[in-house]
């Protein structure tokens, strides 16, 4: 018999049950209902709805009941509908009818809101696990290439050069914010929603403050209407995953492209990369083009959840449902994802002589500006003699440090012999001593502050 069966003469129709029934994928919450269930029933002890001995009975009849899910043990039945049901079956059938007071003021809508946000939390700490593990790979590998060089690029042009440390360590500070927006997320998912009832409250004056003590959460949500139809944190979950995914995206295609032969400056370890069926020379990157398509993925999560909700009358609505294979599944993808990406970045193999090969020495020609700047020229001209200086080496195909000094010296008077020693990309780099910057001085500060923020759990 179905938990609501009462009212109804007939029987549910086959196609409707499938399309209603949650139970295929909500079983993942059988842990967070039990410890939900097991904290109400001492809540309603407390309350004197249970005696001492019901309190004990459901309480050793609940341990049961996880203890068959977690032994692979735990039988469905058909009138299953959803993880909340199956549990309060179960439960009856080891206690017998006292399993049928555990409900007593308590609506699925209010219990499910609970198990849910339980699991989102255990979801959100698994994940801060997961990136911590990527973070600490990008610090390791940033440690070894403090002084390697790299283009560094704007508009997918060269730019100037970076370290590969501070070209790594770029990501580690995107996850960084990652794993605060997820704490922050966590934070807010940590407000209890039992005790709302179906929607107008509990008339059985339970104690929340207990329950929510019990169950670990750090507040009470203050409106039981709210409390039941509130699914604000699994968006904001799920945009929280969503943006890791974009940022693990972005690194997966700048080792795509970094280990495209034409670029050749990272090689992923044979372990991590696959080949064609047909054309035998090819190595790719495939575990990086699924991290950059999964991202796709995780958004269309978030966005399907965010198009549910933006219709939703007050109060529960069975569309609600829809929340949950959107949040499992992005953090299945995630979690799935992470481990791979940190192994490709711990056993990455960086070509230093290609990526040093590649700069070129435009790429300096900031620092011929700056050098005019330091001679006291305002940067706005010295900007423009060291584009003439550019351009004559595009017409003459030289580099900028075989132009003869008396051609710089045509461009403005300020040129010295000693303009030769800019041609220094090492130079260049440690010039950048501003906190931040790519001095491996400045870099090194950044990795003691990177460093800093993993200790402790968050
Ligand atoms: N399986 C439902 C869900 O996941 C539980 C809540 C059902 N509530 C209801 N009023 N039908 O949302």
């Amino acid at each position: 018999m179905a938990l609501w069966g009462g009212r109804f003469q007939e029987p549910t129709n086959e196609d409707l049950r499938k399309l209603n029934d949650s139970l295929p994928y909500d079983r993942r919450m059988a842990k967070q209902d039990i410890q939900g269930s097991i904290a109400y029933a001492k809540a309603l002890g407390l309350a004197e709805l249970l005696s001492p001995d019901e309190v004990d009975h459901m309480v050793a009849g609940l341990s049961q009941v996880l203890t068959e899910f977690e032994d692979g043990s735990m039988q469905f039945s058909a009138n299953d509908e959803d993880i909340h049901t199956a549990v309060e079956r179960r439960l009856t059938e080891l206690i017998g009818s006292v399993g049928g007071k555990l409900h007593t003021g308590r609506s699925r809508n209010d219990q499910v809101a609970t198990d849910f946000r339980l699991w989102v939390m255990q979801g959100i700490e698994q994940m801060n696990h997961a990136i911590r593990q990527l973070q600490h790979a990008l610090i390791e590998q940033s440690q070894q290439q403090l002084t390697t060089l790299i283009p560094g690029y704007t508009h997918l042009q060269l730019a100037q050069p970076i370290t590969v440390a501070h070209w790594l360590m770029s990501f580690f500070w995107m996850l960084e914010r990652d794993r605060d927006r997820l704490r922050d997320a966590h934070r807010r998912t940590s407000s209890l929603p039992l005790g709302s009832g179906a929607l107008s409250g509990n008339v059985f004056n339970i104690d929340r403050q207990f329950l929510a003590g019990e169950l670990g959460f750090a507040s009470l949500c203050q409106n039981s209407l709210d409390a039941v139809s509130d699914r604000d944190f699994v968006a904001e979950t799920l945009f929280g995953f969503s943006m890791v995914g974009v940022h693990l995206s972005r690194l997966a295609e700048d080792i795509i492209l970094y280990s495209n032969p034409a670029f050749g400056f990272v090689r992923l370890n044979d372990r991590y990369s696959t080949g064609s069926s047909l054309m035998p020379q090819k190595r790719n990157a495939d575990p990086m083009e699924l991290a950059r398509g999964k991202s796709g993925r995780l958004i269309g999560n978030l966005t399907g959840l965010l198009t549910t909700l933006k219709g939703l009358p007050s109060g529960y609505n069975k569309d609600l449902q829809e929340d949950k294979e959107a949040i499992f599944d992005s953090t299945d993808t995630l979690l799935q994802l992470l481990p791979v990406v940190t192994a490709i970045v711990q056993t990455l193999q960086l070509n230093q002589v290609a990526m040093q090969e590649a700069l070129d020495e435009t790429m300096l020609a900031t620092e011929i500006a700056d050098y005019l700047v330091h001679k006291g020229l305002p940067f706005r001209e010295a900007h423009h003699a060291s584009g003439q200086i550019v351009l004559y080496a595009e017409t003459h195909q030289c580099n900028l440090s075989a132009i003869p000094l008396e051609v710089y010296q045509e461009v403005s008077a300020l040129f010295e012999s000693d303009v030769f020693d800019l041609f220094d990309y090492h130079l260049a780099v440690a010039k950048r001593t501003a906190s931040g910057g790519t001095a491996p001085s400045a870099v090194q500060q950044q990795l003691e502050q990177a460093l800093a923020c993993l200790v402790g759990d968050w």
